[in-house]
């Protein structure tokens, strides 16, 4: 089954077809991205507008490029998919404009996908893992623990109650002058500086559940900054490596809280940790859940990096998983700027 997928919820535009055989085997045919970086660096965040319009522009263009690299024509797909939220509603609707009109035209099935849902769908595209699985979902716009025991039946064990993990990158990252997008600026800084060197809180470690919080960091970051301001290279790179170090401590914690009502309540034994996301990216971040994965006997499986940012390929191996079960949407499916994971439909 070959599916092309659409994905415009925030500052990506992207297209992607992707094979998932009989057997459940998934490969990527084409993946293409374009960033919007550029249009949104000098705002120093994602602006709805300007991502809505950069999506009109680009996306037809991407649709061919990834059909073309896939070498296939739109007769060989057997359905479209394309994000339906959550996201910024302008995008949204361009992708799934879009999408519902190839579908349309060429007699194909669709899915509205839920871009939470895509992203913990990719191990299975990536890995070939098998339900059920925790997921640490880690992006610019959502932190959450998620077991996920089939295509739509996601439980969401825990979220933040704040800023997202992302979010809270970007947010220290503008205080410190180190630009947009702020995780990458930030982990390249703390590479350099030392963790021990500022006491930042971690917020909810130990407490149960498995909730999380940021922007009490984030305060005590700028009350950090500011009081040894004006800020010398060095110490820039220390606040960088302790503020790093301590939303590490955050991830774990929290994720080993999640791991073991996972534990409880699917009696695996070798249970799957899987991290997804943009700020899976970050090499300190996979380091702690490696060390954290190996010392509770669990499986960390983290997709490669192209595909834990935003991409279409998760959203056309969403459709096509759930193409394989039957599920198709109509074409008057709503976009949503707000969709919980858990409350995907199933049938
Ligand atoms: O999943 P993603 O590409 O987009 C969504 O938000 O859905 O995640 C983007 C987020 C941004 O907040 C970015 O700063 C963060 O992921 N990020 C990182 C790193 N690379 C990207 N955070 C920390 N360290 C990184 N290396
Ligand atoms: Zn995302």
């Amino acid at each position: 089954m070959r599916v092309l997928g659409i994905e415009t919820s925030c500052d990506e535009t992207a297209a992607a077809i992707v094979l998932r055989e009989a057997d459940g085997a998934g490969h990527i045919l084409s993946n293409v991205v374009l960033s919007q970086l550029a249009e949104h660096s000098a705002y120093g965040g994602v602006v709805p507008e300007i991502a809505a319009r950069a999506h009109v522009e680009a996306l037809d263009t991407l649709i061919a490029r990834a059909l073309a690299e896939a070498g296939l024509g739109f007769d060989a797909l057997d359905g479209v998919a394309a994000t339906a939220g959550p996201g910024l509603i302008g995008g949204l609707l361009v992708g799934l404009m879009t999408g519902k009109a190839i579908a349309l035209a060429r007699g194909l099935p669709f899915v509205a996908v839920n871009h939470l849902e895509a992203h913990a769908l990719t191990p299975r595209l990536s890995d070939a893992v098998t339900f059920p699985y925790l997921v640490l979902l880690v992006t610019g716009g959502h932190t959450q623990l998620v077991a996920v025991s089939d295509v739509g039946r996601c439980e969401r064990y825990g979220g933040t109650v704040d800023d997202a993990v992302g979010e809270a990158f970007d947010k220290a990252a503008k205080m410190l002058g180190l630009g947009w997008p702020g995780g990458p600026a930030v982990e390249k800084r703390a590479a350099r500086g030392n963790a021990a060197a500022i006491d930042l809180p971690r917020p909810m470690v130990g407490r149960s559940g498995a909730d999380f919080s940021f922007s009490g960091l984030k305060t005590a970051l700028r009350i950090e900054a500011e009081r040894r301001a004006p800020l010398d290279e060095a110490t820039i790179s220390d606040l960088c490596a302790s503020f790093q170090a301590a939303i590490v401590d955050c991830l774990v914690d929290r994720t080993g809280h999640g791991l073991q009502r996972f534990i409880e309540e699917t009696g695996e034994r070798r249970p799957i940790l899987v991290v997804a996301g943009g700020v899976a990216a970050n090499s300190a971040v996979r380091r702690a859940l490696e060390g954290f994965a190996e010392s509770h006997d669990a499986r960390l499986v983290a997709p490669p990096l192209d595909l834990c940012g935003d991409n279409a390929a998760m959203v056309a191996w969403a459709g096509a998983e759930r193409l394989a079960r039957g599920l198709t949407d109509s074409l008057d499916a709503p976009a949503r700027a707000r969709w919980p994971i858990d409350e995907i439909r199933t049938a």
